[in-house]
């Protein structure tokens, strides 16, 4: 077979870049190691920023998002056993929009399959070969048959654990990682949200997030230390440390249920430099994470798909390879910023273990300079609703 650009995984950034490119004519196929509905299957993030909405627009897969989609126009902090709003609009004149990470792969998923497009799914020991070549190919296993797919580009979007950063040659990659020493708790419930807004609460028990997926459906967080077990949280345990955490009239609305998801993730910064290597592009979780503190790790996936999707449109469309040449360096200097801005809100909003009784000082100072300055809720906000791409 052959392509003009191989996608290694079918996550919000194999899709994305897939769909965007199809519809400039340029060919691709998508290797997916597992199925579809275990793609489906993964809770994970909740809000966009106006940038992912017109890339989401442009690729012609929105209509759903703004028919379903909760706009939002602010945040909440909640320290002192009090709720601080950070008017997003006022601020910087954005918005976010609260839409699912399940719900944007769906839409991207039926719109492939609507176009016709091919996805090739439980495609085992996927692998790049010859990047540093002009003529690259990716092989993989299907029901026991080796296949071979020859093409121009490989987009490596198969995520922290996939094949394309490992394959990258060793002494040219460089990572730069922090582990954080806790991690989050999240639950899925078939509840109205306790706020039409998010809300993040830094409490001496430890964070906590309200979240939401629509106006029926809560998505909640608590910190938890890493080793804990989802056995040891009952929901009943769950809905009553949630509540310590909040201030009383943020407590006082939350409204309980059984949950139907639960699981628990570690929190962690990654970077690895460059992003690219020849004819191969890592784009979205497969070359960072970030905590999900600042709502960036998609967001991130996104900015990532519009400055590769602009370097081929370039290299096909106006026979320049100047785009993709710059792509690792412009995806770097964003990516790094949004890595920033999410170490600083997990550092402000989180109980470290170690943190002594001067390092408490410092956090409550800075929360309480955030909400009363408003240069500095200035910056929240500007890194929040996201920076421009
Ligand atoms: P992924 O979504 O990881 O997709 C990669 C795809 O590649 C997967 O479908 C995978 O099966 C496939 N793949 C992997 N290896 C191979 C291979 N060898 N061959 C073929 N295919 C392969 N972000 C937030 O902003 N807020 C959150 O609350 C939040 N919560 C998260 C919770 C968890 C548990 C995780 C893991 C992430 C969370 N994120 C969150 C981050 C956000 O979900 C990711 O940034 C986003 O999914 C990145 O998209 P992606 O397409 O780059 O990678
Ligand atoms: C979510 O709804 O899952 C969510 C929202 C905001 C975050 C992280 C997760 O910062």
């Amino acid at each position: 077979m052959r392509t003009q650009v191989v996608i290694i995984g079918s996550g919000p950034s194999g899709l994305l870049l897939g769909q965007l490119l199809a519809n400039s004519g340029i060919d691709n196929v998508i290797l997916e190691r597992v199925d579809r509905d275990y793609v489906l299957g993964r809770v994970r993030a909740g809000v966009l920023e106006q940038g992912m909405v017109d890339l989401l627009d442009e690729a012609g897969v929105g209509a759903r998002m703004h028919a379903e989609g909760l706009p939002h126009e602010g945040i909440s902090l909640a320290f002192d056993n009090r709720l601080h709003r950070i008017d997003l609009t006022a601020l910087t004149g954005k918005r976010v929009m609260v839409y699912g990470q399940t719900e944007v792969t769906h839409d991207l998923m039926d719109k492939r399959e609507a176009s016709g497009l091919t996805t090739i799914y439980e495609a085992k020991n996927v692998q790049p070969h010859d990047f540093d070549t002009t003529s690259p190919y990716v092989t993989y296993e299907k029901d026991g048959v080796t296949h071979r797919i020859d093409c121009d580009f490989i987009a490596g979007c198969d995520g922290f654990h996939g094949v394309s950063r490992k394959s990258a040659p060793q002494d040219v990659i460089k990572t730069y990682e922090r582990a954080y020493p806790f991690g989050w708790l999240g639950i899925l419930a078939e509840v109205p949200p306790a706020d039409h807004e998010l809300i993040y609460a830094n409490h001496p028990r430890g964070f906590a997030l309200c979240s939401m997926r629509s106006e029926h459906r809560s998505r909640y967080y608590v910190q938890c230390p890493l080793n804990d077990k989802i056995e040891d949280w009952s929901d009943h345990r769950f809905w009553d440390e949630l509540r310590r955490r909040l201030p009383k009239e943020a407590a006082e609305k939350v409204i309980t249920g059984p949950s139907f998801e639960k699981s628990i993730a570690p929190l962690r910064s990654f970077v690895a430099e460059p992003m690219q290597f020849g004819r191969l592009s890592l784009v979205g979780d497969a070359a960072h994470i970030v905590p999900p503190t600042g709502a960036k790790g998609l967001n991130l996936a996104a900015s990532d798909v519009r400055y590769l999707y602009s370097g081929l449109r370039e290299y096909y469309l106006d026979k320049s390879s100047a785009g993709m040449e710059a792509y690792s360096a412009k995806a770097l200097a964003r990516v790094w910023k949004a890595v920033r801005f999410s170490w600083w809100m997990t550092t402000m909003l989180h109980r470290f273990p170690d943190t002594d009784a001067f390092g408490q000082r410092i956090q409550e100072a800075e929360l309480d300079y955030l909400v009363h300055s408003q240069v500095a809720a200035a910056s929240l906000a500007e890194n929040y609703v996201g920076l421009p791409y």
